[in-house]
């Protein structure tokens, strides 16, 4: 689900209410963080990431296991980076040293496990059914948290005469927030559907549900994203799920700068949903006639171009067909 945070959630916390504001903030931008990342990654899938809808609740899938972890990840990069930076009283850079010939520590390494512990406290407290699917949510959310350490690396700066880097200073510091989704993306495309009784799954809160759980998913590694359904079909349009179907989405055509991803787009989107491609001419407005200011701007005009857009559309009743002549 996506962090909706409000203060009901006050009580259920080890910590004081100022303690709570003082952190909430924090975790409402970094589970937006996640969502946007997730989007990113999304972006020319027949699933697309789309907010506040009840598949969210009602399934556990592939791309369900997808949002929980990188909305896990997404608050402990935020608290992570706020800590760093000095934002909270209570904690600071993290200065733990581990000796290595040719280099010593110094410098501010990311305090990972004081985010850690916060997002864990406000993120896992809002799973709070006793079934499988919670457990499934829960072991999402820590393999999302794992994430950002798997991908965090050593940062060093030379030191010694005219830079000679006789010496050294390193410190550890998280990724860019868009590799630890790289590396969601490719944990949710090895995501392992756990093999249980799915009637028994979804009927709710029984403990020995969640037993089951727990004790299928003891042989999954923590780093692993794991469900328990298969997905729906992301094709068509299921109000129930709030799902919009790709019926109108955009796709791109080949290029020669685009990726493999994005040239097949329109066959991923379109045809492989039974949609014809059309083509559509499409006013733009773009940067033009810049000319550099001294000193120092760059003015443009806006210039209007007609471009070529392709969209997903119902097929014609005798199949699909791709227009290609504007
Ligand atoms: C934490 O960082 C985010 C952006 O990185 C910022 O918007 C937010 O204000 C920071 N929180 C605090 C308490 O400073
Ligand atoms: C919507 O999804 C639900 C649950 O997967 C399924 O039972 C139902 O048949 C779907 N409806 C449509 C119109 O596909
Ligand atoms: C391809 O990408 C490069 C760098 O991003 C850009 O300079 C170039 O103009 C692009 N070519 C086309 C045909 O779009």
């Amino acid at each position: 689900m996506y962090l909706a945070l409000t203060l009901i959630f006050i009580t259920s916390f080890p910590f004081s209410s100022k303690a709570y504001l003082t952190y909430a903030s924090s975790v409402q931008v970094g589970a937006q963080s996640g969502i946007r990342e997730c989007k990113r990654q999304f972006a020319l899938e027949k699933w697309n990431c789309p907010e506040n809808t009840p598949i969210l609740k009602r399934l556990s899938t592939r791309e369900t296991s997808f949002v929980h972890a990188i909305s896990a990840a997404g608050v402990m990069y935020t608290l992570t980076k706020n800590c760093t930076a000095g934002d909270f009283d209570n904690c600071g850079c993290d200065d733990s040293k581990i000796g290595q010939p040719g280099w010593i520590w110094g410098g501010c390494s990311d305090n990972v496990a004081f985010g850690e512990k916060i997002s864990k406290q406000f993120v896992d407290a809002l799973e709070d059914g006793h079934d499988s699917r919670a457990a499934v949510n829960l072991h999402n959310n820590e393999a999302g948290r794992l994430a950002i350490k798997a991908t965090m690396r050593k940062a060093c700066k030379c030191h010694g005469v005219s830079g000679s880097c006789t010496i050294q200073t390193c410190w550890m510091q998280m990724a860019d927030f868009r590799e630890v989704g790289n590396y969601l993306k490719m944990k949710y495309k090895h995501a392992k559907e756990l093999e249980m009784d799915k009637k028994a799954a979804r009927a709710g809160n029984s403990a020995d549900n969640r037993d089951a759980v727990t004790h299928t998913f003891l042989s999954v590694a923590t780093t692993e994203l794991i469900y328990l359904e298969s997905s729906p079909n992301y094709c068509v349009k299921n109000q129930t799920l709030g799902l919009h179907g790709t019926e109108g989405r955009e796709c791109f055509k080949e290029d020669k700068n685009m990726s493999q991803w994005e040239k097949n787009s329109c066959r991923r989107l379109c045809n492989e949903c039974g949609l014809k491609v059309v083509k559509k001419r499409t006013e733009v407005f773009i940067s033009c006639n810049c000319k550099f200011h001294w000193c120092c701007t760059v003015k443009c005009e806006k210039c209007k171009r007609v471009v070529a857009k392709y969209f997903c559309d119902k097929a014609a009743a005798h199949g699909v067909k791709i227009l290609t002549s504007l």
